[in-house]
């Protein structure tokens, strides 16, 4: 049978949507993935979520074993990983609910593992990262929503920032001028790692929140606010993520 992971981000998916039969530990040599890996079928595929941030245990972005999350997957040799991330947006014109295949990201984490290479080897391999994510894959997501009618914004970039903190106005401010669209805390160094195992990956972007200072409703950004639509962009997502497979 053919696998496919999806790696679940900070909204949690239903157990309406996915009954998990068996869950199963992976352990790596990088420690321990952020949770077991949870197995289900969906018509003849094997459907694998990794819970991000831990199941019992939450664990903020900065403090993702990201290197074990993506080593355990590639013991899976899943035809295809999609992640799954919640963002700010950063075009005023994205509201929350939105739904978004990126085709880019700027990186501005920092002290986070993003290799594999130990530096024990003879060579250095300079891997290719001009398109992070698997262009095939992102098309068939597309093309997966377009089946299910589902709107999606096609490309657009997403800044990784460090969090757990959100942004100030002045820092949003600035990512747009950067020519970021959403900003994030997770895709890097996810991305570059699946890069690094010959991964195909992509992702699906919601957009829960304006950014800090995007829109003039509010001074404040209050995450609680948003979580209807979040749930529910995140139900779609799946779902997409799911007819692509
Ligand atoms: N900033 C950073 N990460 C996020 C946001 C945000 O506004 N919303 C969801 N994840």
């Amino acid at each position: 049978m053919e696998r496919f992971v999806i790696i679940e981000g900070s909204v949690k998916l239903s157990q309406e949507e996915l009954k998990i039969t068996r869950t199963q530990a992976i352990p790596t040599p990088w420690g321990e993935p952020s949770a077991p890996f949870e197995f289900t079928e969906v018509e003849d595929k094997e459907i694998i979520v990794l819970p991000r941030h831990g199941r019992v245990c939450r664990k903020p972005p900065h403090l993702i074993n990201y290197r074990a999350n993506m080593w355990a997957i590639a013991q899976l040799a899943p035809k295809a990983v999609v992640a799954l991330c919640s963002v700010g947006g950063i075009v005023e014109e994205d509201k929350p609910g939105s739904i978004a295949v990126p085709d880019q990201i700027i990186d501005y984490t920092w002290g986070r593992e993003t290799s594999y290479n130990k530096g024990d080897s003879e060579t250095i391999t300079f891997i290719d990262f001009t398109e992070p994510f698997s262009e095939h894959l992102r098309e068939k997501l597309l093309d997966a929503a377009d089946d299910l009618l589902t709107p999606v914004i096609d490309g657009g970039t997403y800044a990784v920032r460090q969090g757990p903190r959100l942004e100030t106005a002045a820092e949003i401010k600035k990512l747009a001028q950067d020519g970021a669209h959403y900003v994030g805390m997770t895709l890097m160094p996810e991305a570059c790692l699946a890069r690094e195992l010959g991964l195909n990956y992509a992702a699906i972007c919601q957009i829960v929140n304006p950014a800090a200072g995007i829109g003039l409703s509010s001074s404040k950004i209050d995450m609680k606010a948003f979580s209807d639509v979040s749930d529910e962009a995140t139900k779609k997502s799946l779902k997409i993520a799911l007819k692509a497979f």
